[in-house]
């Protein structure tokens, strides 16, 4: 597993492999979990040259706060990427990936102005930012994203559609702790007891799915944000039930849709968002 810094380096090292390899892409901001070595383990089982990025991208962050206390740990990362099969190590300092400022401004309509978009304005934009630069870098055929950040993963495909990028994009299934909280590098911000009081979110959505009969969709997305507010510890900042591929409201279960409900969930300080298919 070789660890570069700059863009140059990287494509060094993709041109050295010779022989035209399929490059598997893994773009992530650290504080690894099982979560991402999940993406990094399909893009090994299906290319021959798996690179994994690590940068915590300013731009995407719209609350400074959050950006100085997201968790950085390059060594405990570089452990947990030589238990898999990782290539290549990217993790560029922020003068690399924006030489000058990055002015470009995204157009995702809807899909970038409801939940995640609505409530951390600017997010996607720098999203969109961080992740155009990266497979520019990589230029990999395929890239691996986690269906945890949902919404991200609607407006990457949007993204790819729109520059018109080469690159396969591959959703890969949530990965949950023992009791169904989504893994997430946040999670190691919380204390013991908020990290305890954070299953209530996945058990809540569980017990939702099993609701679907018995309540109407409006009912259905009370009850959730009741359930979980009910805890001292949390407070829902949205749940919303979407169509899965435009992000729509959903308002009635006959339509045909897919039906995903997502959600944001304050646990103090911290802001953990999951969802769940309907
Ligand atoms: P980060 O939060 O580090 O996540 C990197 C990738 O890991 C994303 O595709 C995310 O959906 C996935 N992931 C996180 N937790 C997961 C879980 N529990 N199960 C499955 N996949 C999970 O998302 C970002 O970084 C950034 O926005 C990025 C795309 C790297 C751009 O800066």
């Amino acid at each position: 597993m070789e660890v570069v810094k700059t863009k140059s380096r990287l494509q060094q090292l993709l041109i050295n492999r010779g022989g035209n390899p399929s490059v598997g892409f893994v773009p992530t901001m650290g504080a690894l979990h099982k979560g991402h070595l999940s993406l990094v383990e399909a893009a090994s089982e299906e290319n021959d040259v798996v690179v994994v990025s690590i940068f915590v991208n300013p731009t995407q962050f719209n609350d400074k706060k959050d950006l100085e206390r997201y968790p950085r740990d390059l060594d405990s990362d570089l452990k947990l990427l030589k238990t898999v099969k990782c290539d290549i190590v990217f993790s560029p300092e922020a003068d690399e990936m924006y030489p000058e400022p990055d002015n470009r401004i995204f157009d995702f309509g809807h899909l970038e102005k409801v939940m995640e978009g609505k409530h951390r304005p600017g997010h996607f934009n720098g999203v969109a930012q961080i992740v155009s630069k990266l497979f520019d870098a990589v230029k990999s055929s395929k890239a691996y994203f986690g269906l945890k950040d949902f919404q991200q993963l609607a407006v990457i495909k949007a993204l790819v559609k729109k520059m018109k990028l080469e690159v396969e994009i591959v959703p890969c299934p949530i990965i949950r702790e023992f009791d169904g909280l989504a893994m997430s590098s946040r999670n190691r911000l919380l204390t013991v007891d908020q990290r305890n009081e954070a299953a209530l979110i996945f058990a809540t959505l569980n017990k939702a799915r099993n609701l679907i009969h018995h309540k109407n969709v409006q009912e259905l997305t009370e009850w959730v944000t009741e359930t979980i507010n009910k805890s001292s510890m949390l407070d829902v900042e949205y749940f919303e039930i979407v169509d899965n591929e435009n992000l729509l409201p959903v308002n009635n279960w006959d339509e045909p849709s897919t039906k995903v409900g997502c959600i944001a969930v304050f646990c103090g300080g911290v802001r953990l968002i999951d969802n769940i298919v309907f």
